[in-house]
């Protein structure tokens, strides 16, 4: 079989960096992309094709498609929209700037990614994009409003997607996850002492809490998986001849799915309002 080139956003840790590895060992051209030069570095390092990729800047992304299209031909597989961090705080305490560096990287950067990916996709015939979104793209949860917003707004942008791409060969899945291991809460510990203000917050107290466990060390929820959980749900949307629209991942993520089928709105926030 032809060698597949899938592109990668994220891969300097986590759930990125596992995928690339998984997809890699099963016979893919991965193209690992890093938002930094020193991981991109370190990727290459370990055997990747890597190239730098920041979601929030236009010309990085154009810069990095443009070698990936020039490295594989113009044939792109498959495309793993990964990157992404969370930005935590009370939705009153998020200022304009912050969301919108919340939007850029999460929303914008991966929508523009997915634009440039498309017309080659369609001249093809074939293609695959996955969005890895999260739980918090259909639950909401106190202080993770920002994140939550561009979860939501991912998911509106990906079924809308999904059914203009309709009829053509190219299929959109989103990933699901609740709780992974890797370096989220770390990265999101530092979004939040950079861009909160916690003295001035009428949630001081609770930013205390929020903060331990930020900095907690190994998984602080229960049901907590390791990153192949999604590798697993990635291959599928990769390889399946009918991938699916969305793929829960972890135990929370099928119970509050099917709670938020059931319950009325006001006996989920209850419910939520209890994590
Ligand atoms: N871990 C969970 O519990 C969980 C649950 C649901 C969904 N998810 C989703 O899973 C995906 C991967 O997260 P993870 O858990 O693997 O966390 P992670 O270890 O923090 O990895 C996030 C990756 O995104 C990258 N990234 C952040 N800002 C970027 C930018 N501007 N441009 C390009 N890349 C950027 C990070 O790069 P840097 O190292 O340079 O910051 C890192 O490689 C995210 O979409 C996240 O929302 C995670």
């Amino acid at each position: 079989m032809k060698q597949r080139n899938v592109i990668i956003t994220g891969c300097s840790s986590g759930i990125g960096r596992c995928v690339a590895e998984g997809l890699k060992e099963r016979g893919y051209r991965v193209f690992a992309t890093a938002r930094k030069k020193c991981d991109v570095d370190i990727l290459i390092k370990s055997g990747f094709e890597s190239v730098q990729l920041d979601l929030a800047n236009s010309a990085s992304l154009h810069s990095a498609f443009e070698t990936i299209f020039q490295k594989t031909g113009g044939e792109i597989y498959a495309l793993f929209n990964n990157g992404a961090y969370g930005q935590p705080g009370a939705v009153e305490d998020l200022s304009r700037d912050v969301l919108r560096q919340q939007f850029e990287v999460n929303l914008f950067g991966t929508h523009e990614l997915t634009n440039l990916v498309l017309p080659v996709m369609r001249k093809q015939g074939y293609g695959r994009i996955i969005h890895n979104s999260s739980l918090l793209g259909f639950v909401a949860l106190k202080y993770r409003g920002a994140y939550n917003a561009t979860k939501y707004a991912l998911e509106g942008l990906t079924d809308t997607l999904r059914l203009e791409l309709m009829g053509s060969d190219i299929h959109i899945s989103l990933i699901e996850p609740g709780p992974i291991e890797s370096r989220f809460r770390k990265n999101a510990l530092a979004a939040f002492e950079e861009n909160i203000s916690v003295e001035n917050s009428p949630f001081k107290k609770v930013y205390e809490r929020l903060e331990e466990r930020l900095k907690a060390e190994g998984p602080v929820v229960p049901f907590t998986l390791g990153p192949e959980a999604v590798l697993d749900k990635v291959l599928h949307a990769l390889e399946s001849k009918k991938p699916r629209p969305r793929y829960y991942v972890t135990f929370p993520s099928y119970l509050f799915g099917y709670l938020k089928r059931v319950l009325s709105a006001r006996m989920m926030d209850k419910v939520l309002n209890r994590i």
